[in-house]
């Protein structure tokens, strides 16, 4: 996910006046144990690189997953989805590019609530679309449903994605290859090896090291952050991102506390890619690299992109 990065409001300045009860309680010097420093600590630690997959507590947990699902169906922004204007661009140059039509059959790994996978329907392609959100498969089927289109919605996790068919063309957008670690893109990589025909085409999309260069770290808290996206009921929510250089990866981690549930920590990982690196891990991966643009509607590739896209075939 893009946006939970970015606040969309402004945050708040950590004040002692408008300090939680238990800080309260540190400020009278009733929290003799640090109860309160305890707590910041592991607010602000820094966990190893990779060290904790918390994707569906982002998208499958019911509340969240209907707050994506309305970023996902705004048309204007890029948050969850990119905007309607990039998504039909993109659709049309993967259908002519990768000449979908009758015949052909295309998976659309993290579908979300199937923008592409409807539109790459159109073309006569038979399209399966996969995604660990129920609530996006859900809106997905319905849609596929009311427009009369035969698309095959496959609710559950691609790292566990185990078809019985083969895929002329395998999609994977809007940058979340970079939310999975090395070990589980080894993982992805291998799946999209085994259901990938001999002749077929593989198209995904990353942020590149210009955009990690625009990173920067920083903590900040703020109340009901993010408009509510967390919880239903008030919460605090810290936001505190790391980047790790050694491994061009940036961690957003946000540490939410809720009225009356129990606090939670979010992560949201994400890997930055060079085009050398991505062909590099694609290569071990038994995949040649035949193209990089600029993004999946076939913008040309330049250094000052900050995400680019790769179309990859099995080595042969
Ligand atoms: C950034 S959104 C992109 C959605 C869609 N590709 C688009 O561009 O409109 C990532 C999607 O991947 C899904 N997702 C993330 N991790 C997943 C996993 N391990 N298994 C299945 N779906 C996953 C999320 O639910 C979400 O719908």
């Amino acid at each position: 996910m893009r946006s939970p990065s970015r606040p969309l409001a402004a945050p708040v300045v950590l004040q002692f006046k408008q300090a939680t009860r238990a800080a309260r309680k540190l400020a009278d010097g009733a929290d003799p144990g640090g109860f309160m420093f305890r707590q910041l600590e592991e607010i602000n630690a820094r966990p190893e690189v990779f060290e904790i997959y918390t994707a569906e507590a982002l998208w499958a947990d019911d509340h969240r997953a209907e707050q994506m699902l309305a970023f996902h169906l705004d048309e204007t922004v890029d948050v969850s989805s990119r905007n309607i204007e990039f998504i039909d661009r993109s659709s049309a140059w993967i259908t002519d590019t990768f000449r979908l039509g009758p015949g052909k059959r295309v998976c659309d790994f993290g579908c979300g609530p199937g923008l592409y996978a409807s539109r790459l329907a159109k073309s006569g392609a038979q399209v399966t679309g996969l995604d660990f959100s129920r609530n996006s498969i859900r809106y997905a089927r319905e849609e596929a449903e009311r427009a009369g289109q035969k698309i095959d919605y496959v609710h559950g996790n691609y790292l566990a994605f185990d078809p019985t068919q083969r895929y002329d063309l395998i999609v994977m957008i809007m940058c979340d290859f970079c939310a999975l670690s090395p070990v589980q893109r080894q993982q992805l990589l291998t799946i999209f090896q085994n259901c990938l025909a001999d002749d077929g085409a593989l198209l995904l999309d990353v942020y590149s090291m210009a955009a990690y260069s625009e990173r920067a770290e920083t903590s900040f808290y703020e109340r009901n952050q993010l408009n509510g996206f967390w919880c239903e009921e008030d919460y605090y929510c810290f936001v505190n991102t790391f980047k790790y250089d050694r491994d061009a990866v940036v961690l957003d981690k946000y540490s939410i506390f809720p009225k009356s549930g129990a606090p939670q920590a979010v992560y949201n990982w994400l890997q930055y890619f060079s085009p050398e690196s991505l062909t590099t891990e694609l290569s071990g991966a038994g995949f040649a690299t035949k193209q990089i643009y600029g993004d999946v509607s076939g913008r040309p590739f330049t250094e000052q992109n900050t995400e680019f896209a790769i179309v990859a075939t099995k080595a042969t």
